[in-house]
């Protein structure tokens, strides 16, 4: 046995105990894929200025507790260029959401199987694996900006055993393959995008992190 064959478990065991992952279907997902398999070499922890340092590679114990442990992990700095100095970063790019983050977005979607889904902000390609997992590689879209991180997450993806669609482009702008029944965006917003809403089959549902809408204006913040 590898350090990492038990982590899918450790980890389904740790989000259900939490109290995040509730639905059978998705805990199933979680027990199959391989979070650490969706990791760069590089990951990035909070330091003294500037701020963002690289500690450790997957041969180490940090590395392997943390592909596991229930914690947003940074995984780009400076849009993969570090500005600081000693190859620091100054601000983070990208990461692995929180898994339980993960889990809680996932079951807002509401799925029963045979949805189609559009991701906005592949990053890892982590959650695509478990939108993969849950509906099937034809079923599932997701857009990355970074076209660098788009290809890892295409290789890491494929070696998983997963082939949905991943494009490269803003994911504030429609792609083909819609309309969708599910879009879940895993990106900062301070508002809506309208394709967002153009994308959407009737009767779909849109999952992303919190936006404050100002009823009456469709402005937001
Ligand atoms: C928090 S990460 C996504 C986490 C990821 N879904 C996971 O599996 O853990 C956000 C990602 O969105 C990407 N992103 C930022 N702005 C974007 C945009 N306008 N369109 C598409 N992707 C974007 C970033 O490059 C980053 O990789």
């Amino acid at each position: 046995m590898t350090d990492f064959d038990d982590g899918p478990d450790r980890l389904a065991d740790l989000l259900v105990e939490a109290g995040a992952l509730t639905d059978p279907a998705w805990e199933a997902a979680v027990r199959a894929v391989p979070r650490h398999a969706f990791l760069p070499e590089t990951v990035w922890v909070r330091d003294d200025d500037p701020p963002w340092r690289s500690p450790y590679g997957p041969d180490t114990p940090e590395w392997r507790d943390a592909a596991y442990a229930d914690y947003a992990l940074v995984t780009q700095v400076d849009d993969g260029e570090s500005l600081g100095s000693d190859g620091r970063g100054m601000y983070p790019t990208s990461s692995a959401s929180q898994p339980s983050l993960v889990v809680r977005m996932l079951q807002a979607l509401n799925v029963t199987g045979g949805e189609t889904a559009l991701e906005i902000g592949t990053a890892t390609g982590y959650n695509c694996a478990l939108l993969c997992r849950r509906l099937g590689d034809k079923a599932v879209t997701s857009v990355e900006v970074d076209a660098a991180l788009a290809q890892q997450a295409r290789e890491k993806l494929s070696a998983a055993g997963y082939e949905p669609r991943l494009v490269v482009s803003d994911g504030a702008v429609p792609v083909e393959g819609g309309p969708f029944d599910r879009i879940l965006a895993t990106v900062a917003a301070k508002s809506i995008p309208a394709a967002w809403i153009t994308q959407l089959a009737p009767d779909g549902m849109l999952v992303t992190l919190g936006v404050a809408i100002t009823p009456g204006t469709g402005s937001s913040d």
